[in-house]
């Protein structure tokens, strides 16, 4: 496992590896790794010839200051993890390594970036967009592998590659989940003893959700969901919705042919947390 942080010097070890025929597996993270990082990095391990992970905080996906300054960052700990998958490359650039210049680019995603995340955070997409098409363009990869944590973050990419006719394959990766059910995710570590007891009402409610979907309609279940969350004094949703897979569009009967999920946001304390299921 080699650490590189200059986009000069993976460029030539690419070009040696492409050369030589080998698949190039991705995994782009922003570090504080945890089981839901390495699962991915395990993943592209087991199915292509090298693998790459990045671990860059991309500055220009974080609409909110404050959530940039408070982002955990614990690089000798995601080193050490990481080395027992065996991946062959981790990328670490500075921010002028992958923004040389401000980038200035903006993505049209349409309604998949004006709803949920996208909605309540707004420009975070565009961000997720400059730095993977970024990081895309580096490395080009014949795999990248994504969670279905961030479903709408997939959604998106997919439709980036799509419009940009990149050659990569995008592949979405199951949710891992800590022991008590909580989606893992980076911003985990910032919760207070009694937020992370707390927090594991919303998967235990989404669990259920999937069971009442047979007897309660659309818009009755979605009430349910967000009543019984915010029951919790720990926990404010700030929405829930059940949508199409791929196009995002709002699901208003069960009846309807689409593949539905239904995707959730947490406010717990300052705190922000997405989980989603599917139905
Ligand atoms: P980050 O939040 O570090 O996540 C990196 C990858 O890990 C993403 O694809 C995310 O969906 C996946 N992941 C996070 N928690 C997971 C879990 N519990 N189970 C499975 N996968 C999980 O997502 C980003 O970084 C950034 O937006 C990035 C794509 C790196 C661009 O900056």
């Amino acid at each position: 496992m080699e650490i590189v942080k200059l986009v000069a010097e993976i460029k030539t070890k690419i070009s040696k590896f492409k050369s030589e025929g080998k698949t190039i597996g991705f995994v782009p993270t922003m570090g504080a790794l945890h089981e839901g990082h390495l699962s991915l990095t395990d993943i592209s391990v087991q199915n292509n010839d090298i693998t790459i992970v990045s671990i860059f905080v991309n500055p220009t996906q974080f609409n909110n200051p404050e959530d940039l300054s408070t982002y955990p960052r614990t690089i000798e700990e995601d080193l050490e993890k990481l080395s027992a998958f065996k991946p062959d490359l981790i990328f670490i650039p500075e921010v002028k390594e992958i923004y040389p210049e401000p980038d200035s680019r903006i993505f049209n995603f349409g309604l998949l970036d004006q709803v949920m995340e996208g909605k309540n955070r707004p420009g975070h997409f565009n961000g997720v967009a400059q730095v993977v098409s970024r990081l895309f363009d580096i490395i080009s990869p014949d795999n990248a592998y994504f969670g279905q944590k961030d479903f709408q973050q997939v959604a998106v990419i997919k439709q980036m590659t799509k419009d940009l006719k990149l050659s990569v394959n995008i592949v979405p990766c199951p949710i891992i989940r800590e022991k008590d059910g909580l989606a893992m995710s980076s911003r985990n570590v910032l919760l207070s003893e009694d937020q992370r007891k707390n927090a594991c009402k919303i998967s235990e409610t989404l669990f259920k959700a999937r069971n009442l979907a047979a007897k309660l309609s659309v818009s009755q279940l979605k009430e349910w969901v967000v009543e019984e969350i915010n029951k919790n004094i720990y926990l404010s949703v700030e929405y829930f919705e059940i949508v199409d897979d791929t196009s995002l569009e709002v699901i208003k009967d069960w009846n309807e042919p689409n593949n539905k999920v239904g995707c959730i946001t947490v406010q717990v304390g300052k705190t922000r947390l997405i989980d989603n299921i599917t139905f």
